[in-house]
């Protein structure tokens, strides 16, 4: 054959070939949409407002429009169809899915494709034998009384030399100055879990320094996950992945920078030597050799631990800049601990602040870090409020609306009242059915101790020293879509430093 003809034939095979493969990837995603879409249409009343989103003329929130229909709703319960989503803010529901019948309730394979690029096999986003591996190791690991004064030692020394700095440089500064304290919790809690997880000091928190390529690599990979989940169909962001395009492309490239930096973080962990230190990624080196895995793992904590102190530190700052009377009542109890003028010293200081404690927990209450959590309902089963669930519905249990529900917290279920937490002023936990901040039963959060540990010390420390106030005192939050409730538009503050120190 001649030359020119042979070329022209295998050019032509070539796209042939190109031509038939994408036929074949499209025809399988078709395929397998058809088969696992949910309704596309809907004409009962709450899918017709969730798809022309006229729920929003009405409600500055999806979760206040949510809590609406459950707070209306008999058995606490309601369906998207169009979503395939059953939603419940029904305690008993919540003790079934997350213990009683947990097997059949994963996180599934819908969640751990769209997270699985960002988090791998992390704990976060695995099911199985291999979340009881990492749940098992991590429970040694986290349970440690060492592991609990370092976590309180890297979280006072980031208080003590940045974040207290930083306030008073803008509260004495010339002019007034507005800070964005979300943006300052952002910073203070990427610095805290990374040194928690990695021994590693990104100083985020520092102002003057650009945000470390890690945190800004981290923070687009978790918003571009997000955004999957958000797609009218994920069929639309696996084609988009398939053909590198878009979205797709750019967490692709952020997921390569995340895995570049924690390759190296590893590799230098390893040179010296991890048997001495007392970091996270240290001590699941002394049982973990896979070094992917070992990424998966710490990414992992870093996504768990991160946002969600920063949100629940937000909003427990727009709690008590409404309400000075709780701020007072903390620096009473902390006079009377801890003395006037005094540090707390330890961990164990910390527990006696109860009153502290009932703050924390009441401003999670009414805005928990992760307002809504999904799992996969594996078979046909029955919720004890009698809702059938198909196999493969999505069932979500909500602790926003959870904690503005009467049949659980009383008739004054929408005020900041700390002392609903209080038993003879002793701090009294609720049945954690009825507040899955934390979640409950099997998967409950393992960080909990570290992130309240992070919490009261902030709020401690700034409750004492500064005065804050509300840029835009009568707006309510508005939050952006996500996975960790962000308040849209941040926290812009002002900020003067106290008087008297107490
Ligand atoms: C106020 C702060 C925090 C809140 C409200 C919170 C809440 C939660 C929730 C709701 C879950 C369940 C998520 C799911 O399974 O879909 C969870 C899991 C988890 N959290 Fe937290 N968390 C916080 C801070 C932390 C911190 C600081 C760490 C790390 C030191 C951490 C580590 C984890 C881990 C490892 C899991 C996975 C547990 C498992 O799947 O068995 N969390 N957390």
């Amino acid at each position: 054959m001649e030359p020119e003809a042979y070329w022209f034939f295998q050019v032509l095979h070539a796209s042939f070939c190109v031509l038939i493969f994408t036929f074949t990837i499209l025809s399988l995603f078709s395929l397998s949409f058809c088969l696992l879409r949910p309704k596309l249409w809907c004409n009962c009343e709450i899918c017709r407002a969730y798809l022309s989103s006229s729920w929003s003329k009405q409600f500055e929130n999806l979760c206040d429009w949510y809590t609406h229909l459950l707070k209306n709703s008999p058995g606490k319960t309601i369906h998207i169809h169009v979503l395939g989503n059953t939603i419940t803010a029904n305690p008993d529901n919540v003790e079934y899915m997350l213990k009683t019948n947990f097997d059949n309730f994963p996180k599934g394979k819908p969640f751990s494709t769209i997270l699985g690029d960002f988090l791998g096999r992390g704990i976060f986003n695995v099911d199985g034998d291999s979340w009881r591996f990492q749940k098992k190791m991590a429970c040694l690991e986290l349970g440690k009384h060492s592991i609990r004064s370092y976590a309180f030692e890297i979280i006072n020394c980031e208080i003590i030399n940045r974040l207290i700095p930083l306030l008073s440089s803008v509260a004495t500064g010339k002019e007034q100055r507005v800070l964005d304290l979300q943006d300052v919790f952002r910073r203070f809690s990427f610095d805290s879990i990374c040194r928690f997880s990695f021994g590693l000091d990104p100083r985020c928190l520092e102002l003057s320094l650009p945000m470390s390529k890690f945190a800004t690599a981290f923070d687009l990979a978790s918003k571009l996950s997000a955004e999957r989940a958000m797609t009218a169909s994920p069929l639309l962001w696996k084609i988009k992945r398939v053909l590198n395009l878009g979205s797709e492309k750019q967490l692709k490239k952020a997921v390569k920078i995340i895995n570049i930096l924690a390759k190296e973080v590893i590799r230098q962990r390893r040179k010296m030597g991890f048997l001495t230190h007392n970091d996270l990624l240290s001590r699941f080196m002394c049982t973990v050799n896979d070094e992917t895995y070992l990424r998966d793992i710490v990414i992992s904590f870093l996504l768990a631990g991160r946002d969600t102190v920063a949100s629940g530190l937000t909003s427990l700052f727009w709690l008590l800049a409404k309400h000075p009377n709780v701020g007072s009542a903390i620096r009473q109890e902390a006079d009377r601990v801890i003395g006037q003028n005094q540090e707390l010293t330890s961990f164990e200081q910390m527990k006696e602040l109860q009153y502290l404690q009932a703050a924390v927990y009441e401003s999670m209450r009414l805005y928990p870090p992760i307002q809504f959590d999904s799992k996969f309902c594996q078979e046909d089963d029955t919720l004890p409020d009698g809702s059938f669930l198909k196999r493969g519905t999505r069932v979500t249990y909500h602790p926003y609306a959870m904690g503005r529900m009467e049949e659980i917290w009383g008739p004054d279920c929408l005020e900041f009242k700390p002392e609903r937490w209080l038993r003879n002023g002793v701090f009294s936990p609720e049945n954690p059915f009825k507040y899955p901040v934390f979640q409950a039963g099997f998967r409950v959060c393992l960080g909990k101790e570290m992130a309240l540990v992070e919490l009261k010390s902030v709020a401690l420390s700034l409750v004492r020293r500064f005065q804050v106030e509300l840029v835009a005192p009568h707006r309510t939050p508005r939050f952006s879509p996500g996975l960790t409730a962000t308040f849209s538009g941040g926290l812009p503050v002002l900020v003067r430093e106290r008087e008297s120190q107490s």
